[in-house]
């Protein structure tokens, strides 16, 4: 009898949301500081009185900020656990286990730093782990895909990539590189304190493409281009060429209807204490802003900004220290 463990992080996407949807490249970055840890305990097979907590259907008991119980009376916020621990069991063929899963998180919920899809990896890498498991990256990633479906309907894999690197990450058809880094950027996240909605944020970008077709192409192609240029800017260490990049990026989701006054009170106040670039990062309509900062004093500065615009929480995170 294993304890499983496991542990992720939260994600910030540098450039490309929602182009990346219609098939555009991005760029993730992950949040080091913001960890989720699951630990996944078996509970005895058979045992002669059942927990009281206990999932009457299936015996399995989560303990979590959002829900602690039984899975099957679980609210909708912890269904893509429901679905790390069943699809999980149901990947090795084992139906006659019972575990108390337990989730840790500092990535808070529905504010565009990939929450849902940290979750799904820490619990899904945890319960393969209680069964003396290890995961390839191809098998880790469908399975938290599956519970991303449940959370956000049609996910392009960028989050599901981003909570599990441990450097930038280039997204393109599927498919993802690490990016070389000629310096190293810091940069800051603020939380508006409103939750985004990424699935009808989402679906909202599609009507508009459906709508206007050659308008809303050409504005997800000039994401896309941006997503190219932040990338050489980041390769060569040109922090002003990547914040004009992160600049323009905002322009580009708002022309797409994904922004929100919050948000661009937030990106206002990033630029009036001198960042070098700001924008909304993941859903929009609600969650985080990203700011580029010029050295780790700036950031404070920045932060310090923020919080005084009204942001409810500000995390720094920095990228290439080895460079
Ligand atoms: C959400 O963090 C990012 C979106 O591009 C959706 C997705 O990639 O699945 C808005």
């Amino acid at each position: 009898r294993r304890t499983g463990r496991a542990a992720s992080h939260g994600k910030t996407i540098l450039i490309g949301e929602h182009a990346v949807v219609h098939g555009a490249p991005a760029l993730v970055l992950p949040v080091l500081d913001a960890r989720v840890v699951a630990t996944v305990t078996p509970i005895d097979t058979a045992p002669a009185v059942p927990h009281p907590d206990a999932d009457p259907a299936t015996g399995h008991l989560l303990e979590s900020a959002v829900h602690t119980g039984p899975l099957d009376t679980a609210p909708a916020a912890v269904l893509p656990t429901v679905t790390a621990v069943t699809a999980t069991l149901r990947h090795f063929g084992v139906t006659d286990r019972r575990f108390h899963v337990r989730v840790e998180s500092d990535v808070p919920t529905a504010r565009g730093m990939g929450s849902s899809a940290a979750v799904a990896a820490a619990v899904t890498a945890a319960v393969a782990d209680a069964l003396g498991h290890t995961l390839d990256a191809d098998t880790h990633h469908e399975l938290v895909q599956e519970c991303e479906r449940i959370a956000h309907g049609r996910p392009s894999g960028l989050d599901a990539r981003g909570v599990v690197a441990d450097a930038p990450v280039w997204f393109d058809g599927g498919r993802i590189e690490p990016v070389a880094l000629g310096a190293r950027f810091t940069f800051v996240v603020a939380d508006t304190g409103v939750p985004g909605h990424t699935r009808e944020a989402v679906a909202s970008v599609r009507d508009r493409l459906e709508r206007d077709p050659v308008g809303v192409r050409g504005t997800i192609d000039a994401i896309g281009a941006l997503a190219h240029a932040a990338r050489a800017a980041l390769e060569r260490g040109d922090a002003r060429a990547l914040g004009a990049s992160m600049d323009a990026a905002h322009g580009l989701l708002d022309d797409l209807g994904v922004s929100s006054g919050d948000l661009d009170r937030l990106v206002e106040a990033a630029r009036a204490a001198d960042a070098l670039g700001a924008k909304l990062t993941g859903g929009g309509r609600g969650g985080c802003v990203l700011a580029l900062a010029a050295d780790d004093d700036h950031a404070d500065r920045i932060a310090a900004a923020l919080r005084g615009a009204g942001a409810a929480a500000t995390w720094t995170t920095t990228i290439g220290d080895r460079a």
